[in-house]
């Protein structure tokens, strides 16, 4: 299982259309996703068509009880007959604003709260955690419960400012999580056919080389309407829909090229240690790259477990 957590602190950027692409893209492929909103907007939860719901991410934050996210996972409303499966979410709601603020208060466990609340969650491939528009205490909590971390990022001016600020602050928590988390990348979203674009997409290509993802995702009017009408863009047909599912579906399999995940592997003695090689060739190097991640054998045979971003 991978929990990527999905980040800007600029607001619109896309991370929850993201978040609901890589989401209906590992659906259709076979995986089990999991979407856990840490966004009291909630616009991950409605977009996956659950608008009313008894346990949130507000609710699991104040239990701070290990293990209590699971207890909240509720089925999305998305038709199953599109993607062959229905991703699950743990939903949001505007409670959890307030929830953020009696978290700062809490000089022990105010970030990793979420963490604790995941630990010993089972029976996904994929989770991905939507991300409020800063970097405060819901977005760093986030961080501490995460094995990667994916920047959303609008070719817009200064957008490769705010990245880098990002890339410190993961930089700064994967210190303290003995590398985790790791990068997978930053995913250029929402990007037009003006010179304007161009420009600056080329811009954090320069300042961020390989860490920027292909494909990029276009801005397209289907991608808005797939999260308007609480659908995956795989079951729109308008114009477009199927260009934007498909760049999803290959984003999908840059982060995770196996279709679904290797089953556990039994014996302990089949264990590998990996030491540094997660760290390979990422264009952070130290500040977010691997130490001492230990793999089971059968991660090594799975591309999907061991082919992070570095390796590309
Ligand atoms: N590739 C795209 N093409 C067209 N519209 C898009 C695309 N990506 C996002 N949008 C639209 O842009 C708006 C902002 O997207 P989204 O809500 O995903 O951003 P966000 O980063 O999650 O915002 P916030 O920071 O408020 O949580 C939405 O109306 C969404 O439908
Ligand atoms: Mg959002």
């Amino acid at each position: 299982m991978a929990v990527t957590a999905v980040v800007n602190q600029k607001g619109g950027v896309g991370k929850t259309t993201v978040v609901l692409g890589l989401a209906a893209a590992a659906a259709a492929r076979g995986r089990r996703a999991l979407v856990v909103d840490l966004d009291p907007q909630a616009n991950a939860t409605t977009g996956l068509g659950v608008w009313e719901a008894q346990r949130t991410t507000a609710s699991v934050l104040e239990a701070e009880s290990p293990g209590a996210l699971a207890a909240a996972v509720v089925p999305s409303a998305w038709p199953v007959d599109v993607l062959g499966r229905a991703p699950s979410v743990v939903p949001s709601s505007p409670v959890l604003a307030q929830r953020e603020h009696q978290m700062a208060t809490d000089v022990i466990g105010a970030q990793d709260r979420l963490a604790v609340a995941m630990e010993g969650l089972a029976g996904f491939d994929d989770v991905f955690v939507d991300c409020p528009p800063s970097l405060g205490l819901l977005t760093v909590n986030a961080l501490f419960a995460s094995d990667r971390v994916l920047i959303v990022a609008e070719p817009a001016a200064w957008s490769s400012d705010g990245v880098a600020q990002i890339l410190r602050n993961v930089g700064r928590i994967a210190d303290r999580r003995s590398g985790r988390p790791q990068v997978a990348g930053i995913l250029v979203n929402r990007l037009g056919r003006t010179r304007d674009a161009a420009y600056w997409y080329e811009q954090l290509r320069q300042a961020h080389g390989d860490l920027v993802l292909s494909p990029a995702v276009r801005l397209r009017a289907a991608v808005a309407e797939a999260a308007a009408q609480s659908l995956p863009v795989h079951a729109l047909t308008r114009d477009g829909a199927a260009e934007a599912a498909a760049e999803f579906d290959a984003i999908s399999e840059v982060l995770d090229p196996a279709p679904v995940a290797a089953p556990p592997v039994a014996a302990p003695a089949e264990v590998v240690d990996l030491t540094g090689r997660l760290g390979a060739g990422g264009g952070l190097g130290d500040a977010v790259g691997g130490t001492g991640d230990r793999l089971d054998a059968s991660a090594l045979a799975a591309p999907a477990m061991v082919t992070t971003r570095w390796d590309h």
